[in-house]
């Protein structure tokens, strides 16, 4: 009888030119460090982190190509060719004719719902991400998350967990009306819901559901290429067309368009905003002068544009796409067949973990999820965050937690940085997890802050 084939391995699309030495170090070492940080991963330093899934935000490696376009940077204040090259690929992609840019993701965030938001307006959203929620409620405005319920189940395996319900959004839209409306904001692919996508199908509905009660659609597309290759393969009638047209196509249903370029723009530090309408771009470009720089470097330099120009072709290159969708689903594949609860199907940047099946002894009270992260890092040197209820944990009147809705952690992958031994070390890790999971107590809070405490609340062991 003939062996079905083995399927050949993934070989990373690229090799390496330059290398970033790891410090190796001993477990007794890490669970001092754990115990030094007060058992928060955000406070190691990175010297002390051998594998780092902490984020794929602004982790990428550049490509040479983009180091050498660093070199022709213009660093002129106005005009420079740097950022006409910028602009004509933003442009290009997105359809938009008003382009500006930004230090990061946030910024334009800052912009743009500094002026949509205020007082009595609403935003929805499949899901907003922490800094849009933040910039949103800043202004005083309100943010409401729909997704449909099967979005939350995480074993549930769906094409496009990421698409918004659009019942709902009609009703919400009907409820407030127009006026209170700030904008509806699409995230593709949707981070905070376990990085699923969002099909096109789904975003033409939004579009032409916007277009009904005359209210502004924006798209948070930080990984829209990501987003991009899972329309391709799971959505009929895009099977053969370019990532890069399924992207131009989605991008074009909006009539804003912002991205921290930190994700699928491949560089480390840089934001986008895009706009439609000329006099909101003219409100912007306000904003953008007097808080990040003038409008042709907005908080950017020259060589920081040139390398966003040149990440975001690269981005599109099918083979690179493959490999990164491919590569973050190698991973979740097989913590699945090892029997670990993981979010299902695997999204684009991340594999989530659901920590309150995997440790189901410990209380929610006791952190579960902070306690992965933490035996992860004390096993194998592996940093990455919890997403439960230290990050969005409330306390009722009485002092009870009122736990998040799952508890969950994130392993992001960042761009071009590991090869597949060092995922394939993460996965044998998860073998001393299970080990010794049935022994496992959790953790109490000794201090937090009184917001965002995810990133300096300090705990001990129970
Ligand atoms: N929108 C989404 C969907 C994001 O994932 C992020 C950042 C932002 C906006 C803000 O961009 O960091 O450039 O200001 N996400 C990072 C993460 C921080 O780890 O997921 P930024």
């Amino acid at each position: 009888m003939t062996q079905p084939k083995k399927e050949r391995t993934l070989a990373e699309p690229f090799r390496i030119k330059m290398v970033e030495p790891l410090k190796v170090t001993t477990e007794a070492y890490r669970e001092e460090i754990l115990k030094k940080t007060g058992y928060n991963p955000f406070l190691i330093r990175s010297d002390d982190v051998f594998i780092d899934l902490l984020t794929d935000s602004g982790t990428s490696a550049m490509s040479d190509h983009q180091w050498a376009g660093m070199m022709i940077g213009d660093e002129s204040y106005a005009g420079a060719h740097s950022w006409e090259h910028f602009e004509a690929v933003v442009k290009e992609l997105s359809g938009m004719p008003y382009i500006l840019p930004t230090h990061q993701g946030r910024a334009a965030e800052r912009i743009l719902y500094g002026i949509l938001g205020g007082k009595d307006k609403v935003f929805i959203s499949n899901t907003h991400f922490d800094t849009t929620r933040a910039n949103i409620e800043f202004t005083g405005a309100q943010a409401f998350d729909i997704l449909p319920p099967e979005a939350y189940d995480p074993e549930l395996d769906l094409p496009f967990k990421g698409d918004i319900d659009t019942a709902q959004l009609h009703k919400l839209l009907k409820e407030y009306g127009a006026s209170r409306i700030g904008a509806v904001i699409m995230t593709v692919t949707n981070n905070s819901a376990g990085g699923q996508p969002v099909s096109m199908g789904n975003m033409k509905e939004v579009r032409s559901i916007c277009d009904e009660h005359g209210v502004l659609l924006v798209i948070d597309g930080c990984r829209v290429a990501e987003n991009s290759y899972f329309i391709k393969h799971r959505e009929k009638g895009y099977e053969n067309k370019t990532y890069k047209e399924i992207a131009q196509e989605l991008l074009r249903l909006g009539d804003a368009f912002m991205m921290s370029a930190k994700k699928d723009a491949l560089v480390n530090m840089g934001g986008i905003l895009a706009v439609k309408n000329e006099d909101l771009a003219r409100q912007c470009t306000n904003l953008l002068i007097i808080s990040e720089g003038f409008a042709t470097y907005g908080g950017l330099t020259g060589r920081d544009m040139e390398a966003i120009a040149i990440g975001l072709q690269e981005v599109f290159d099918a083979d690179y796409l493959h490999y990164r969708i491919r590569s973050t689903a190698y991973l979740g594949e097989h913590l699945r067949n090892k029997g670990i609860p993981v979010v299902w199907p695997i999204g684009g940047h991340a594999v989530y973990i659901d920590s309150k099946k995997l440790y189901p002894h410990i209380p929610v009270e006791q952190y579960p999820g902070q306690m992965l992260v933490c035996d992860l890092y004390q096993k194998g040197g592996i940093r990455c965050v919890e997403v439960g209820s230290v990050m969005f944990g409330k306390y009722d009147e009485q002092g009870k937690l009122i736990p998040a809705k799952n508890e969950l952690v994130r392993l992001a992958i960042p761009r071009r940085v590991y090869t597949q031994s060092h995922i394939d070390f993460v996965i044998d890790v998860f073998d001393d997890i299970l080990e010794m999971r049935e022994q496992k107590t959790g953790l109490k809070i000794t201090y937090e802050p009184p917001f965002l405490r995810h990133f300096t609340a300090k705990f001990e062991k129970i």
